[in-house]
C-alpha cells in the first residue's frame, strides 16, 4: 500500500484517486505524520503532495529527513518534488516566470521502471502549475525529463529509488498522467494491484460481523447509492441484527419512496421500515424561508423520529452511516475542516444523543468505488448510477416557503427535467439535473390571457466530485424542448431559466 502525505494541494485527493484507479491500496495523510508512524503503517511507497507554500519560506511544511533513508521509494510532486530537493542538499528558487497550463514535457531517460514511454510518447503534454524550479539538483540525482520553463521538470536517484516531478500527473490535464502513476506504484514500488471491490466485499463482511457481534444495527436509507450500499453490505454481514429505516418525508422527488421501497423489498430481499412523516415535515417548514433554518427543522424533525422508530424496535448498538473517504480526508486534511458553508443534513448528533456506536463500511472509498462494490454485492443499476440527491431534498430547491402545492409544483417540474435529461441520453453524463422553484412572478400570456406566475430555474452540472463544478452545456433544442413542456404541463409556472452559474463561485444546490 501505498502512504500519501499531504501538502495541503487541492489535487492531493485526486493523486489518492489515480492510484486507488492501479488497483492500489493508498491513503492520505497529514505532511506532519511521524516518521515513526510512517515505519509502523509500512508503506510500500510513499508520495509527497504538491502544496501552496515555498520551501523557503519560514514554517513551510516539511518532513523528517530520515524520510529518504528508509529505504522506501519516494515520488514527489511539484512542493513534494522541491521539498525533497531542498532537503537533500539540491536548490530550489523562485521562477523568473510562474509556470501555469499546458507544456510539453521531453523525456530524456526512462530510469528503471519510471516514465517507461519510448519513441514518439518521450514528448508528453504536462500540466504545470509552480512559481518555484529545482535550480540545482541535489547529489545522486539526475534529470529524466524537462519542459521549456523547467530544465528539470523530472529527477530521479534509481539507486535510492527517489524520484520527483515538477508537474501535476494527478490531473486529466497530463493525459499520460494516470501511467507514470501506475509505473510508479506498480514498477518501482512494486505493489500488485490487488485492490479490487470484490476482494474489498470480503474484508468488509468480516469486519462488520467482527465490530458488531450479536448486537443490534439501525440504518437510515436516503435513497442515495451510499446508504443504499452501506445497508446491504451490512444485511450482507449480519442478516437480521440490521433494521433498514427510510423516512419518506414529503420532500422526495416524484415516485422515489415507492421505488426504494420496491427495490428493498422485492428486489433485494432486505425488510424495510417506511415512515410516513410527510405531513409531520410539513408542519415543521411552515412559514420557513431562510435555508439554514430549513436545514435545521429537517435534521432535527428526523433525528425526533428516527429516536421514535429506535425504540419501537426495543433500541439498537450501532447506527450505519455511509460516510466516504473524501468526507473522511475532509476532517483530517492538513488545511484543516473546511468553514461551514451549508449544515448538511446527514445524521449528524444521533450517535452522541442515543449513544450509538458508528459502523461505517464505505470509510475508506472513494465514490466510483461505492458504486463498483454495489454491482460486487448485485444492487440494480438505477440505484447505483443515482445522481447525488441532498438529504434535506426538495424543501431546499423550494426556494420562498415549502408548502404542498409549491412542492407538487416543482415535483411536476423536475420530472420532467429527468424525463427528457434520461431521454437525450444525459443522465449518466452528468453530475446533477433538477428544477428549482423560485418565488419569483412575472407576467406572461398564456392563450389570450394574462398569467402571473413563479419562475423555474434549471440546473445542470458537471463536476467529479461535488465540491467544484461547472454549468453543463445542455444542446439549446434540449433546454427548449424542457422549458416549453414545463410552461405547457405545469400550471402555476409561466417562465424557465438556465441558471450558468458554476461553483465557485456558487453552489450546486442554491440554499
Ligand atoms: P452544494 O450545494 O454545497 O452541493 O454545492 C454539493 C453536493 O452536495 C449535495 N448536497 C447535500 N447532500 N445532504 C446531502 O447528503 C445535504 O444536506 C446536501 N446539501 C447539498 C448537493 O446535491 C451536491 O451534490
Amino acid at each position: 500500500r501505498i502512504l500519501i502525505l499531504d501538502f495541503g494541494s487541492q489535487y492531493t485527493q485526486l493523486i489518492a484517486r489515480r492510484v486507488r484507479e492501479a488497483h492500489v491500496y493508498c491513503e492520505i495523510h497529514p505532511c506532519t505524520m511521524a516518521l515513526a508512524d510512517i515505519v509502523a503503517w509500512q508503506p510500500r511507497g510513499i508520495i509527497l503532495s504538491g502544496g501552496p507554500s515555498s520551501v523557503q519560506d519560514p514554517g513551510a511544511p516539511t518532513v523528517d529527513q530520515g524520510l529518504f533513508d528508509l529505504g522506501i521509494p519516494v515520488l514527489g510532486i511539484c512542493y513534494g518534488l522541491q521539498l525533497m530537493t531542498h532537503l537533500l542538499g539540491g536548490r530550489v528558487a523562485a521562477a523568473e516566470h510562474r509556470e501555469y497550463g499546458r507544456a510539453l514535457l521531453h523525456i530524456r531517460e526512462a530510469v528503471g521502471p519510471f516514465l517507461p514511454f519510448a519513441g514518439e510518447q518521450r514528448v508528453q503534454e504536462v500540466w504545470m502549475s509552480h512559481g518555484d524550479r529545482i535550480e540545482a539538483l541535489p547529489p545522486g540525482f539526475r534529470v529524466l525529463a524537462a519542459s521549456d520553463n523547467s530544465p528539470l521538470a523530472a529527477i530521479g536517484d534509481p539507486a535510492r529509488h527517489l524520484y520527483g516531478v515538477q508537474f501535476h500527473l494527478e490531473v486529466v490535464h497530463t493525459p499520460a498522467g494516470s501511467e507514470m502513476l501506475t509505473s510508479f506504484v506498480r514498477g518501482v514500488c512494486g505493489c500488485h494491484g490487488q485492490w479490487t471491490m470484490s476482494s474489498y466485499r470480503e474484508t468488509a463482511v468480516a469486519a462488520v460481523r467482527r465490530q458488531v457481534g450479536k448486537r443490534k444495527v439501525i440504518a437510515a436509507l436516503s435513497g442515495g447509492v451510499d446508504s443504499a450500499v452501506t445497508a446491504v453490505l451490512i444485511h450482507r454481514a449480519i442478516a437480521d441484527q440490521l433494521t433498514c429505516i427510510f423516512v419518506d418525508n414529503g420532500l422526495l422527488r416524484a415516485g422515489e419512496a415507492e421505488k426504494v421501497a420496491a427495490v428493498f423489498a422485492n428486489y433485494l430481499k432486505i425488510p424495510l421500515r417506511v415512515v410516513d412523516a410527510r405531513s409531520r415535515f410539513l408542519q415543521a417548514l411552515a412559514g420557513v424561508t431562510d435555508p439554514e433554518q430549513k436545514r435545521k427543522r429537517i435534521g432535527g424533525l428526523f433525528i425526533e423520529i428516527f429516536e421514535e422508530e429506535a425504540q419501537a424496535i426495543g433500541g439498537a448498538d450501532f447506527l450505519a452511516q455511509g460516510t466516504l473517504y473524501p468526507d473522511v480526508i475532509e476532517s483530517i486534511s492538513f488545511k484543516g475542516p473546511s468553514a461551514t458553508i451549508k449544515s448538511h443534513h446527514n445524521v449528524g448528533g444521533l450517535p452522541e444523543r442515543m449513544r450509538l456506536q458508528l459502523v461505517e463500511p464505505l470509510r475508506e472509498l472513494f465514490k466510483d468505488e461505492v458504486r463498483e462494490l454495489g454491482r460486487e454485492l448485485g444492487m440494480p443499476e438505477d440505484i447505483i448510477r443515482r445522481q447525488p440527491f441532498p438529504g434535506p431534498g426538495l424543501a431546499i430547491r423550494c426556494l420562498g416557503e415549502v408548502s404542498g402545492p409549491r412542492l407538487e409544483i416543482l415535483r411536476r417540474a423536475d420530472r420532467i427535467v429527468m424525463d427528457e435529461i434520461r431521454e437525450a441520453d444525459l443522465y449518466d453524463h452528468i453530475w446533477q439535473a433538477f428544477a428549482v422553484l423560485l418565488p419569483v412572478r412575472s407576467v406572461g400570456v398564456m392563450g389570450d390571457s394574462r398569467t402571473y406566475d413563479e419562475t423555474i430555474a434549471l440546473r445542470a452540472v458537471e463536476s467529479a466530485d461535488g465540491m467544484t463544478a461547472d454549468w453543463a452545456h445542455l444542446p439549446y433544442d434540449l433546454l427548449e424542448r424542457i422549458s416549453s413542456r414545463i410552461t405547457n404541463e405545469v400550471q402555476g409556472v409561466n417562465r424557465v431559466v438556465y441558471d450558468i452559474s458554476s461553483k465557485p463561485p456558487a453552489t450546486i444546490e442554491w440554499e
